[in-house]
C-alpha cells in the first residue's frame, strides 16, 4: 500500500499548536526534560554516530544527540513543523552546535536516505502518525544494518497528572481530542504490545518497552500552569465553543486542582512515557 501523508498533523503543527510550542519552547522543554536522561541512556549514543531525531520539534533532543555524537558524528532532526524547526535551527546556532541539521518532512513519506543512520531517537515525536506502519518502515529503512532505535511515546493516559486534572472537569467540559490507545492522537502507542508489533512489523528486532515516569515543570505556580495548558493546542480545542463564564470556571478549578503541586521549584506534575528500543537486522 502506498504510504499516506499526515495532513491533519501537518496543519496542527504548522498552525496554532506548532506556534504555541515554538513560542514557548523553553516551557515545553521544562515539561519534558525529565525524560531526556532515560532517553539518552536507552539510546547509548557513541562518539561518531549518526543520529536521526524523529518529530524533533524545537530540537532539544537533537542538540543533546549531536553533543553526544561529538564532532565526528551528527544529528538530523526531522519534523513537520516549520515554526518549530525555525526555533530548532536558531537554538543550535546560538549554542554553536555545528554537527546538527534539520529537515522539514513527514516521517511517513519523507525520503530518508537508506541505511545511513546508526540510531533513531524520539521524544514524543512518533505517536501522531496516521500511518504508523509506513512511518516505522521508513525509519527502519533509514538505519544501517544493526542500527538501533530509542523512541519515547506517551504511556497510559491516567499516568499524567495534567490530564487527570482536566478529566476531573468533566462536568464543565467533555475531555476529547487526546485520542485513545491504538487510535490517532498522542496515546496511539499507549498499548505496549500493539506498539511493539508495529516496530516488529517494520522489520526491527529485540523490541523492548520500558515504562518511564518523570516530573515536569508546568509553570511558576498553579495559575500559570493552568493558563499554559488551556492556551496550548489541546486546551484551546477543549475550550472551543465554550462560553466565557464556563471557561473562567474551568481555568479557576484547574488552577485549584494544581495548587497542592506547587513548590519553591515551580509547579511539577508527573507524566508517564514508554521507551521502545529495538535493533535493525544485522548484515
Ligand atoms: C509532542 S511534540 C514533541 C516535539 C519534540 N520531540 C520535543 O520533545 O520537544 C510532537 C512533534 O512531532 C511532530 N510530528 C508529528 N507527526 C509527525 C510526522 N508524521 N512526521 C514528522 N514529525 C511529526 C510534530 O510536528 C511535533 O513537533
Amino acid at each position: 500500500m502506498h504510504p499516506i501523508a499526515n495532513t491533519a498533523q501537518s496543519q496542527a503543527w504548522n498552525g496554532y499548536e506548532g506556534a504555541h510550542w515554538a513560542a514557548h519552547q523553553d516551557r515545553w522543554d521544562a515539561v519534558n526534560a525529565g525524560f531526556d536522561q532515560p532517553l539518552l541512556d536507552a539510546a547509548g549514543i557513541e562518539p561518531g554516530e549518526r543520529v536521526l531525531d524523529v518529530g524533533c520539534g524545537a530540537g532539544a533532543t537533537t542538540r543533546l544527540a549531536a553533543r553526544a555524537a561529538g564532532p565526528q558524528g551528527s544529528a538530523l532532526g526531522l519534523d513537520l513543523s516549520g515554526p518549530m524547526l525555525e526555533r530548532a535551527r536558531a537554538s543550535a546556532a546560538r549554542e554553536g552546535i555545528g554537527n546538527v541539521r534539520f529537515e522539514q518532512g513527514d516521517a511517513q513519506v519523507h525520503p530518508l536516505p537508506r541505511g545511513s543512520f546508526d540510531l533513531a531517537i524520539s521524544r514524543f515525536g512518533v505517536m501522531f502518525f496516521t500511518d504508523p506502519a509506513a512511518a516505522f518502515a521508513n525509519i527502519a529503512a533509514a538505519l544501517r544494518p544493526g542500527g538501533r532505535v530509542a523512541l519515547l511515546a506517551a504511556a497510559e493516559p491516567e499516568g499524567n497528572e495534567w490530564l487527570t486534572a482536566l478529566a476531573a472537569l468533566g462536568d464543565l467540559l467533555p475531555l476529547e481530542g487526546f485520542g485513545t490507545a491504538g487510535g490517532p492522537g498522542m496515546f496511539s502507542l499507549a498499548d505496549p504490545g500493539a506498539a511493539a508489533s508495529l516496530l516488529s512489523g517494520a522489520g526491527l528486532r529485540d523490541v523492548r518497552a520500558e515504562h518511564v515516569t518523570a516530573y515536569g515543570t508546568w509553570g511558576r505556580d498553579a495559575e500559570q500552569a493552568a493558563d499554559f495548558i488551556l492556551d496550548s493546542g489541546p486546551g484551546r480545542h477543549l475550550l472551543t465553543g465554550v462560553d466565557a463564564g464556563t471557561a473562567a470556571r474551568v481555568r479557576s478549578r484547574l488552577a485549584d486542582s494544581f495548587r497542592p503541586y506547587e513548590s519553591d521549584a515551580g509547579l511539577k506534575l508527573r507524566s508517564t512515557g514508554r521507551l521502545f528500543t529495538a535493533t535493525a537486522p544485522g548484515v
